[in-house]
């Protein structure tokens, strides 16, 4: 039976009291499903993904993820919970430039719970890194700080991965790359929810959400 992972209700996020970001917005995830999130730049794609990732918060409605109601959680246990649910993979990477690629994904352990350098790199050779371990992101091409990124968001095994335009950056074949490792990333029962300004990046999804000013548009 499908299951509903993540419930979004009616939640609109304002900035500085006049942008309305999201207005009034509400959609169910299946567990396990990968859905792609369209719609023009500035339609609140980031806000939304953000929201749910824990990242920033809604104005108004709830967001339920796991059974939890996030909305209610205070910072401290809204971190915690992020840490322990969601992975989050960006266009931007975000890797700390001073540290190797095993020690960037050994800084999420870290903050997770405990840091074993052997799980590091099983999940670097995973994304097939093995051969870049102690480079720096200078030293890295853009697609293998993606796959860095995406090591770092499954080091903690969560269910839910995030991503925000993550072949945004990529030539085609590194994006082709990273986005067949996030479809075995699913078939292993991960839910993905993913944005993309690219209709065929969006058909490797079960389904597509389009936003056009920070609303579902049917
Ligand atoms: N931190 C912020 N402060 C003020 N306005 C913001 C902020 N982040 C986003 N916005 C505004 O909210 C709207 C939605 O932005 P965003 O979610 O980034 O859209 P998308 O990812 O679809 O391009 C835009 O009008 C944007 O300018
Ligand atoms: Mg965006």
């Amino acid at each position: 039976m499908s299951k509903d992972i993540i419930k979004v209700r009616n939640i609109s996020k304002i900035y500085d009291s006049k942008t309305k970001a999201l207005d009034n917005l509400s959609l169910s995830i299946v567990e396990g499903e990968w859905t792609s999130i369209m719609g023009p730049s500035g339609s609140g794609k980031t806000t939304l993904l953000n929201i749910i990732g824990c990242l920033d918060s809604a104005t108004k409605g709830s967001v339920h993820i796991n059974g939890t109601e996030i909305t209610r959680l205070k910072q401290k246990e809204l971190t915690r919970f992020r840490r322990e649910n969601i992975g989050l993979i960006f266009q931007q990477y975000h890797l700390v430039p001073y540290l190797t690629a095993l020690e960037n994904v050994m800084m999420a352990q870290f903050y997770h719970s405990i840091v074993n350098e052997n799980d590091a790199v099983e999940v670097l050779k995973r994304v097939g890194l093995s051969h870049r371990l102690n480079h720096t992101p200078a030293h890295l091409s853009g697609g293998e700080q993606q796959r860095v990124c995406i090591a770092r968001a499954l080091i903690n095994e969560p269910n839910i991965l995030l991503a925000d335009e993550p072949t945004g950056n990529l030539d085609q074949k590194n994006g082709e790359l990273v986005l067949s490792l996030i479809k075995e990333l699913q078939l292993e029962g991960r839910t993905i929810i993913l944005i993309t300004h690219n209709p065929q990046i969006g058909k490797f999804g079960n389904r597509v959400v389009k936003l056009i000013d920070g609303k579902i548009s049917t």
